[in-house]
Parts: structure tokens; C-alpha cells; sequence
């Protein structure tokens, strides 16, 4: 048997009074030891070797919960509902005149229930009551239960009973901490122990390259380290978990070779939609999808922008398309909106730099009128990206996609046939996690109707993710409105990205 230096200490305490029941006050003043942390963790290494018993006893304080701290300052509510009474003429007492003083529906519910049990009744909707002195002893009591109360714990063992019972039934009046207790004992095993093991060590606990350069290290002893040991968890502050997933994403396109783009969340429906080709009568552009701003209303696009889209939307202007053939109504397209989407910004990247190849991405917050629920939420955020260069291909976009995800940790992707009104051909992409195959985003090659009048000629590679979807699996999450609850507990708990 090998003890460490702690449990020597402890045990030698206990050896002064052998048959003793110690409690954790006694130990710490017997060891000098600041940390009950060191009387729990040597008990236990002390008990395993069957040189101590730990006795546990379970304890229960009690202390005023919310609602028994307002009785305390206004009076229980059968003492204010029979004061109350008390004031009444006879046919005054009532359900209807309970209300119209002002007592409150969740009041009035409970108090008939609490002033049954007091002894007044209702018969025919008016209360009686019978005994009168009986009933003030009964409130008293029920009132001097809770004073005692009045800022401090007590012990359950020093309460009275009957009177417990009745306030754990009742809603958040009394507050219930149970606390076990321990306390040690020496073993016969504990006490018949050899001296001999008890003779402290010097345990090295820390090797310094001074310590190894000296001499005595070869015959110095070692503490053991339990690796396993429980230690308490530091709650220093940390970047909110999806502060630090978009800092990795960023992280691993900027090692990709992307540059950053960024844009504002306050778009015109002309280059949120029109620039994408989606008609105008679009189901998504209504106001079931999209917030449509009061303020601006209106924001200007360039006319030339405004004419080539409605060039491609009515007709398909020079890029071989038919287009949609309905009429462009160009003050659609100067209503102000919250972006429902980040390829807005790419499409602008383009129209700003038509002529020069690029790998660009950006994270952002996007806007769509959902009902919030297990898997939606109204705001929420994108990763976009383009690849805009004249060899740019679908191969391409795919394995650049496959890149992206196996750097994050998630090898195994896939894409399947989709539609979207700018893309073709357009894909879904999937991402295998725990026997599934996650839809995490859109992508495709953008079409002509969308590249020419923005002036480019070369294919464009584009591709849109849901951050939130991204961050749920990183995190193990089956519920997004986890990631954005003020729950730092639950925060802190989250994995270190
Ligand atoms: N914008 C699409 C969405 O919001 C995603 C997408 C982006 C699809 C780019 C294709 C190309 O879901």
C-alpha cells in the first residue's frame, strides 16, 4: 500500500483520537488544510484502502422560496383572502367581490382551495365559515412557520412536520436544498496500521531542467499523476461558439486561397432577386418570405442595371434564353428588403469586377419570415462563395465543396440534383454525420441570365451553406435555438472549436 503525502497527513489527524466520528470542521483544523477538496479526496483514497469509513447522511434545509418571500411582506394569501372576508358584510362575500377588490385570477384559484382547508366555504357563491377563532389559530400558525423563516435556512429536523408538508404542496413558498453530509471514521484496519507508513516523502512533483541537472533526481520519488482525477472546470470567459466556428471557417478559405467579401444586410429586391433571375412572380419574394423595409422603401438602382434585367426577365436579351417571359416591373425592384440571402453579395462582387478572376466567400446574417422552431429561425447566417474564372466547372465547385468540408472534419460529402432559378446545373450538398445525410446548402454554376448582364463572360462557381446547420452538427445540437439561448452553463459546456 502506497499513500500519498495527504492521506498520511489525514490519517495521522485521525490516529489522535482513534475512535472519533470527524467531522469536516474537525479535519480541516487536524490537517490545516484550507481546501475541503483535500479532506474528500484523501477520505476517499482512504477508504478505498479500507483504512477509513465515510459516513453520509443526507440533510435537508429549508429556506423561503419566491413566493414565501412576498408572503412575508404581504401575508399569505388566505390571511389576505380572510382579512379580506373579515371586512365584508355578510352578502358582500363573494367570488365576484373577491375580483372586483382586485384579487387576481391566478389568486383566486388557489385561495378557495387554501381557505377550504382553513375552514370557510362557499355555498351558493358567498363564503361561511363557522369557526372563527379556529381559523386565525390556523393562519397564524401557517404564518409564524414562515416568519421563522425569515432570512435564514433551517433544518428540516427543527421545523415542524404537519406544517412542512403543507408548504412543500404549495408553489414555490418554501425552497428545499438537500445536502449530504459526510463525516469519517477509522477503520480497525486504520488504526492498527504500521507507523511506518505514515512517514512523509518528499514527492517531486514538478521536473525543471534545474531539477534534472542536479544531482539526487535519479533516487528522488515521483508523485503519481491520475490523469482522470476530477478537477473543476475554469469558467473563464470564452468566444461565443459560433464566434469561433465562423472564425475557422474564415480560417479555412483564407487557407484555400479565398478572399473575403462583405456586404450589407439592407438590399434592393433588384440584386437580391432580379440580378438572380428569379421572376418576379416568385413565390419566395412575397412577404410570406421576404421582410419588405418601410424605411427605405425604395433604394436606388442603376438604370442601365434596371434595363438589362428587364431585358433577360421579359425576353432573355442576348444570352440565347427565352427569359420569363412576363413583364419586369422595374419599381419591384427598387423595394427596399433584409437580404434573404449572402449570393447578393457575390453577384455584386461580380458586377464590381467583371473582368477579374476571383475565389471569394463571406459569412453573413440573412432574413427570412420563418416561424421559429426546432430547425428555423428568422435570422440566421450563410457561407456563400464564388470561384469566377474562365476554367471555372462544376468538377471544380464540387471538389472545392468536398475540400472545404473534410478540413472541418467532415470527409464524407456528396451532391444531389436541385434547382435553383440562378444555377444550372444546380446541386445539393450533403454531408454524412451519424448514419445521415445532412442537407447543408445550394450550389451550382450560375447561369448566362445571371453572369451577362452583370458583364462577365466566364462560368461562375457559386455555392450558398446555412451556417446554423453547419454549427449544429459541429456542436452535436439537435435544437438551433440552442446556439443563440443566453444559457451560459450550457454555453460553457460546449466544445472548444
Ligand atoms: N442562395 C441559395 C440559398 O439561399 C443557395 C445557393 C447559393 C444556391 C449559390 C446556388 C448557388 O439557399
Amino acid at each position: 500500500m502506497t499513500l500519498g503525502n495527504n492521506e498520511k497527513n489525514m490519517l495521522r489527524a485521525m490516529r489522535t483520537k482513534q475512535n472519533h466520528v470527524w467531522l469536516l470542521d474537525e479535519l480541516l483544523e487536524a490537517t490545516q488544510w484550507k481546501d475541503q477538496v483535500h479532506v474528500a479526496g484523501s477520505g476517499m483514497a482512504l477508504s478505498e484502502e479500507g483504512l477509513v469509513e465515510i459516513i453520509e447522511k443526507n440533510d435537508e434545509n429549508i429556506s423561503l422560496g419566491n413566493e414565501g418571500k412576498k408572503a412575508l411582506k404581504n401575508g399569505l394569501l388566505e390571511f389576505r383572502l380572510w382579512s379580506w372576508i373579515c371586512q365584508q358584510s355578510e352578502s358582500n362575500r363573494t367570488m365576484k367581490g373577491l375580483f372586483d377588490a382586485g384579487f387576481e385570477r391566478y389568486e383566486v384559484g388557489p385561495g378557495v382551495g387554501l381557505l377550504k382547508s382553513i375552514g370557510v366555504s362557499i355555498e351558493k357563491g358567498t363564503f361561511v365559515f363557522e369557526n372563527k377563532e379556529d381559523i386565525e389559530s390556523k393562519i397564524s400558525e401557517r404564518t409564524s412557520f414562515i416568519n421563522q423563516l425569515l432570512d435564514k435556512k433551517m433544518n428540516l429536523n427543527d421545523l415542524d412536520k404537519e406544517m412542512f408538508t403543507h408548504f412543500k404542496g404549495r408553489k414555490n413558498l418554501i425552497n428545499i436544498e438537500e445536502n449530504v453530509i459526510r463525516e469519517w471514521k477509522l477503520t480497525q484496519l486504520g488504526i492498527d496500521l504500521d507507523d511506518s507508513y505514515l512517514e512523509e516523502v518528499e514527492l517531486v512533483g514538478e521536473i525543471t531542467p534545474e531539477f534534472l541537472q542536479n544531482e539526487g533526481w535519479e533516487n528522488a520519488q515521483y508523485k503519481e499523476f491520475d490523469i482522470n482525477a476530477d478537477t473543476p472546470i475554469p469558467m473563464g470567459g470564452r468566444p461565443h461558439p459560433m464566434q469561433s466556428l465562423i472564425e475557422r471557417i474564415r480560417s479555412v478559405f483564407l487557407e484555400m486561397g479565398f478572399s473575403e467579401i462583405e456586404g450589407d444586410y439592407v438590399q434592393s429586391a433588384g440584386w437580391n432577386m432580379d440580378a438572380l433571375y428569379i421572376p418576379q412572380s416568385h413565390p419566395a419574394r412575397t412577404m410570406q418570405d421576404t421582410f419588405y423595409l418601410e424605411e427605405p422603401e425604395k433604394i436606388d438602382v442603376s438604370e442601365d442595371m434596371l434595363d438589362l434585367w428587364a431585358s433577360v426577365h421579359e425576353n432573355g436579351h442576348d444570352t440565347g434564353s427565352l427569359g420569363w417571359g412576363a413583364k419586369f416591373d422595374k419599381e419591384e425592384s427598387k423595394k427596399g428588403l433584409l437580404r434573404t440571402h449572402t449570393t447578393v453579395n457575390t453577384v455584386k462582387h461580380i458586377s464590381e469586377n467583371p473582368k477579374e478572376p476571383c475565389r471569394v466567400f463571406g459569412i453573413g446574417r440573412v432574413f427570412r419570415q420563418e416561424t421559429i422552431d426546432r430547425t428555423h429561425l428568422p435570422e440566421f447566417h450563410q457561407i456563400e462563395g464564388i470561384i469566377h474564372e474562365p476554367n471555372a466547372s462544376l468538377p471544380m465547385l464540387i471538389s472545392t465543396l468536398k475540400t472545404f468540408y473534410t478540413k472541418m472534419g467532415y470527409p464524407d460529402v456528396r451532391v444531389r440534383p436541385a434547382y435553383f432559378p440562378y444555377t444550372e446545373p444546380s446541386v445539393e450538398v450533403e454531408v454524412y454525420w451519424r448514419g445521415k445525410w445532412l442537407e447543408l446548402g445550394g450550389a451550382g454554376i450560375f447561369r448566362p441570365e445571371v453572369t451577362e448582364p452583370l458583364g462577365s463572360e466566364w462560368p461562375v462557381c457559386a455555392w450558398g451553406m446555412g451556417l446554423e446547420r453547419l454549427a449544429m452538427l459541429v456542436l452535436g445540437l439537435d435544437d438551433i435555438r440552442e446556439l443563440y439561448q443566453p444559457d451560459l452553463e450550457r454555453l460553457s459546456r460546449m466544445p472548444i472549436l
